[in-house]
């Protein structure tokens, strides 16, 4: 059975995703509260558990441990984040963001990255958000870190022969403890936004938005006057 490693699998998206790929996958679960993450991989029948919180210097160190203690990876999804709203611009609020998003992040798809190029391939997945492509008001860092995590995948992505794979998952709402309250009908499920990512994993998709509808948003963002954007932000 090929390995999988989900960074960010004690809570939400990361969580939901270990369940839906587990009896495919052997899983390895990373993130800091090491309590749940055990907890998660009783539930899937067993996984390998790793404590690594993405902005200390050791974090891809503990990441390839954890590659090692799992005999390698093939597919490695980086769920990582944070995103707390700050319309007063704490700056604590917002360099925490940037620690999470944009340095955690890049520490861990590096590291994948590099031993996927080492190994002859491999496929890593970034949860990135349709809040990369509008700035957000209240919490600036917050969308533009996620607009950091796309196009540095896509960058991972046009450095890589076929071999190693690259997917940039842009979901909307998921009903999460990190989503703001949102209008049911645009929010998911975190089991419904992974068996989309599931979905995007297994066709090898270079960008999936979760749910689909959010497609067709980014497609009116995309096309929407500038003077218009501040209103739907
Ligand atoms: N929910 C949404 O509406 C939504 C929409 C678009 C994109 N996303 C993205 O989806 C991803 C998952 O978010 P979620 O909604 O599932 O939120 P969540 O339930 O709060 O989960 C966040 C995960 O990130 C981990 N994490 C946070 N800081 C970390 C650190 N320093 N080191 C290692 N792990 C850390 C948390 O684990 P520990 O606290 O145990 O470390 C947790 O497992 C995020 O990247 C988020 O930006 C979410």
């Amino acid at each position: 059975m090929p390995n999988a490693i989900i960074v960010g699998a004690s809570s939400g998206i990361g969580r939901a995703l270990a369940r839906e790929l587990a009896g495919a996958y052997d899983l390895g679960l990373a993130a800091r509260r090491t309590d749940r993450l055990q907890a998660v991989g009783e539930d899937v029948g067993g996984a390998h558990v790793a404590r690594i919180d993405v902005t200390e210097p050791d974090a891809r160190q503990r990441f390839d441990d954890l590659v090692e203690s799992m005999g390698g990876v093939d597919l490695v999804v980086v769920s990582s984040g944070i995103g707390r709203p700050n319309p007063d611009l704490a700056w604590t609020d917002e360099r925490d963001t940037i620690d999470v998003n944009v340095r955690g992040f890049s520490a861990i798809a590096t590291a994948a990255v590099q031993r996927f190029e080492a190994s002859g391939g491999g496929h890593l997945v970034g949860i990135s958000s349709v809040a990369a492509e509008i700035g957000d008001p209240d919490m600036p860092a917050y969308g533009a870190s996620k607009a950091y995590v796309s196009r540095y995948l896509e960058g991972l992505r046009y450095r890589s022969d076929d071999a190693v794979v690259v997917t940039d998952v842009r979901p909307g709402y998921v009903d999460t403890p990190m989503a703001p309250e949102a209008d049911r009908f645009w929010e998911c499920s975190p089991e419904t936004a992974a068996r989309g990512i599931a979905r995007a994993i297994a066709k090898e998709k270079d960008v999936a938005y979760v749910t689909r509808r959010w497609w067709l948003v980014s497609k009116l963002l995309a096309v929407l006057p500038d003077r218009f954007r501040a209103d739907v932000a």
